[in-house]
C-alpha cells in the first residue's frame, strides 16, 4: 500500500485529515451499528448537551508500524475500559469494550497510508471521543450521544523530541478531591488551558499539579503522569485518586520491574520528596517519555542532575524498551499488541 506524501520526519503535535473516520450514534437506549465516513465535519443542535455543560469524555492511543513492516496498536483494550469509566462518572453511555477495539482496526485499516513508516519518528494518534449530541437546556445527561474517532500523523508532543522539558509548579488546582482527576473529560483540559497559556507565558514547557487539598503532594501535568528515579535506581510514580490512571504509566512499572529489574513504587510523592530524585519524566501516549531537566516552583529551582541536555541513563531504558515493545524489536507480554 502507497503512503501518502508527508514529511513524516517534520511533523509536530498537531492535525492532519485522514481519508475515514468512524461514528456511531446512540438513541433511545442503544448504540447503532456504526460506520466509517468521509464526512470530518460534525453538525450539531445550537442546544447539545456538549454544548452546554460539556457532556464529553475522550481517549487517545497510537498505531505504529513495526521494524517488521506490521501495523500495530498498543492495548487499546485499556483504552476502551478507561473511557466506559469516563463515560459512566459524566452520566453517559458507556460504547461496548469489544466495538470500540473492533473500530481502532476499522479505522487505522481504513488510513494506512497515513500511519508513519518504521523510523520515521512519527506514529499515527488515533482520538476517541463522545459527547451528549440532542438539545439540553436544563442541567441533566443528554439522552442521545455520539461517539467518534478519527486518527492523525503526529511527531513529538513536545518541540525538541526527547530534550528535557522545564516545568512550573501551577498555582492553579486541575482536579478537586472526589471530583473527575481520574477521568478522560473534555472539562479536565478546559480548565488547564488558563494554566498552561500562563506556564507558557513565563517560559515553562508545562505545569507541575499538587493535589488540591493540601499542595503538598506530586500530581501529574496536564497530559501526563510524572515518573522519577531515585539516587539509587529505584523507578517511583505518583499514586492519587485524581490523576488520571496513565496506560504508558502502567506500562511502565512492569517494563521496569520485569524487563529491567528495577524496584518500583507507587506511591504518595510529597513535593518535598522531588528535590532528592536523580532523574523525572512524563509519560503518557502523546508524551511517549519526554524527560524533565528542571522544575521551578516560585523562582525555586530544582535541577536533576541528569541535566537539560539528555534523557538520564534510567528514563532512556525505559523509553528504549517500551518504545522497542511498541514497534516489535522486543517481545511483548501477552496482550499488549494487537495487530491491525
Ligand atoms: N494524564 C493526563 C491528564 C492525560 O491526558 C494523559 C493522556 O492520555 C495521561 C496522563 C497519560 O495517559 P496514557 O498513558 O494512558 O496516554
Ligand atoms: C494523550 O496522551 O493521549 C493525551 O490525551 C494527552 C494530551 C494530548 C491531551
Amino acid at each position: 500500500m502507497e503512503k501518502k506524501n508527508i514529511d513524516w520526519s517534520s511533523i509536530g503535535f498537531g492535525y492532519i485529515k485522514t481519508d475515514k473516520r468512524y461514528v456511531s450514534n446512540y438513541k433511545n437506549g442503544a448504540w447503532d451499528e456504526g460506520t466509517l465516513t468521509d464526512d470530518a465535519n460534525v453538525v450539531l443542535s445550537e442546544c447539545a448537551g456538549v454544548l452546554q455543560y460539556a457532556q464529553t469524555v475522550f481517549e487517545g492511543l497510537k498505531a505504529y508500524t513495526t521494524e517488521d513492516g506490521r501495523i500495530v496498536c498498543f492495548r487499546p483494550d485499556l483504552n476502551a475500559s478507561r473511557m466506559a469509566d469516563s463515560a459512566k462518572r459524566l452520566e453517559m453511555p458507556a460504547f461496548p469494550e469489544d466495538r470500540f477495539v473492533k473500530a481502532v482496526e476499522e479505522t487505522v485499516r481504513a488510513n494506512a497510508a497515513y500511519v508513519p513508516p518504521y523510523g520515521s519518528g512519527a506514529t499515527l494518534y488515533i482520538r476517541p471521543y463522545m459527547f451528549g449530541s440532542n438539545p439540553v437546556i436544563g442541567v441533566k445527561p443528554a439522552d442521545e450521544y455520539q461517539f467518534r474517532m478519527f486518527c492523525t500523523p503526529v511527531g513529538p508532543y513536545f518541540k525538541g523530541g526527547a530534550k528535557p522539558i522545564t516545568i512550573k509548579v501551577s498555582d492553579f488546582d486541575r482536579a478537586a478531591p472526589h471530583g473527575t482527576g481520574h477521568i478522560k473529560a473534555g472539562l479536565n483540559y478546559a480548565m488547564s488551558l488558563h494554566a498552561i497559556v500562563t506556564a507558557h507565558q513565563e517560559g515553562y514547557d508545562e505545569n507541575m499539579y499538587l493535589d488540591a487539598a493540601t499542595r503538598t503532594k506530586v500530581e501529574e501535568t496536564g497530559g501526563a503522569n510524572f515518573i522519577f528515579v531515585t539516587k539509587d535506581g529505584t523507578v517511583v510514580t505518583p499514586k492519587s485518586n485524581s490523576i488520571l490512571p496513565s496506560i504508558t504509566r502502567r506500562s511502565l512499572m512492569v517494563v521496569a520491574e520485569k524487563y529491567l529489574g528495577l524496584k518500583v513504587e507507587h506511591r504518595e510523592v510529597y513535593f518535598d520528596e522531588v528535590k532528592d530524585f536523580a532523574e523525572c519524566g512524563l509519560c503518557g501516549t502523546a508524551a511517549v517519555i519526554s524527560p524533565v531537566g528542571k522544575i521551578v516552583d516560585h523562582g525555586k529551582e530544582i535541577c536533576f542532575p541528569s541535566g537539560m541536555e539528555k534523557m538520564g541513563p534510567v528514563i532512556q531504558k525505559l523509553y528504549d524498551t517500551l518504545t522497542g515493545i511498541q514497534m516489535g524489536r522486543i517481545e511483548a507480554p501477552e496482550g499488549w499488541i494487537k495487530e491491525i
